[in-house]
């Protein structure tokens, strides 16, 4: 049984069929990558796998049970342990990394207030344990704009294994960031398949996710025009498969 499946998804904004009769699904422990050229469809299938808007036809399953889309939303999907890194979200740069970690999840105490020392410690276990941060003095209390790209790439996705999630999609984390910062977010997305956990990552070229990924979907223009397994599969072989569809 797969952890998500999505069958014959649908998609339209007005004028333009955004997916065409989709099928996707990302097995446990897996890491896939959803790469395709700019418009191909990548961020509105992971949209509908979000929770953020329903499909206009298709089905849903999470761990086999069938997913009711008037019911659906970025909050169950929370619950049922799929957590997004959308391509558009920014982290609030002046506050603190703690913060930011548990933004709108915040521990209480007994009163129902805010448990500061707590999501300080839990917010340092994430750096250290989670993420295994390195940058010497790199502390909670940083505020987010003293971190490189990569290392707020790194804080999203330790937040979102922090609050355990099965499945962590990421939407082209890598998009504005130097070689070597890319590098840091790919040791991030290692330590998601050396926990057990799930990931989707997308991206619109495939040099970077080639070594992490166990299998590649390929998009065009809505539809899904090929899959590979990473053995049967090759950088130039992927590179030819995303420029042929679009001949
Ligand atoms: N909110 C929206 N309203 C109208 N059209 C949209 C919207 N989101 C995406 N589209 C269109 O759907 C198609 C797929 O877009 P998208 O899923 O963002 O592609 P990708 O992420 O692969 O670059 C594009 O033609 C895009 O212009
Ligand atoms: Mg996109």
């Amino acid at each position: 049984m797969s952890l998500v499946e999505m069958k014959g998804i649908h998609k339209y904004f007005q004028a333009v069929h955004a997916l065409r009769d989709v099928d996707f699904h990302v097995g446990d422990n897996e890491i896939v990558g959803l790469i395709g050229d700019n418009g191909a469809g990548k961020s509105t299938l992971i949209k509908i796998l979000s929770g953020l808007f329903p499909p206009d036809g298709g089905e849903m399953y999470i761990r086999g049970r069938k997913i009711g889309p008037k019911r659906y939303s970025v909050k169950r999907a929370h619950s049922l342990g799929i957590e997004t890194v959308f391509q558009e979200q920014a982290l609030g740069d002046l506050q603190p990394i703690w913060r930011n970690i548990f933004l709108g999840r915040q521990p209480t105490n007994a009163l129902g207030l805010l448990d500061v020392r707590k999501a300080r410690e839990e917010a340092h276990y994430v750096m250290t344990e989670l993420m295994r941060f390195t940058g010497a003095g790199m502390s909670v209390d940083a505020p987010v704009r003293h971190l490189s790209g990569g290392e707020r790439q790194g804080i999203a996705i330790g937040r979102a294994m922090y609050f355990d999630a099965d499945l962590i999609i990421l939407d082209e984390p890598t998009r504005a960031l130097s070689v070597k910062e890319v590098g840091k977010v790919l040791d991030f997305i290692s330590r998601i398949k050396e926990v057990g956990k799930s990931c989707v990552y997308i991206s619109h070229t495939i040099i970077d996710v080639f070594n992490v990924s166990d299998r590649f979907v390929i998009m065009d223009r809505g539809e899904v025009v090929a899959e590979r397994a990473r053995e049967d599969a090759s950088e130039a072989s992927l590179i030819d498969l995303i420029r042929n569809t679009r001949t």
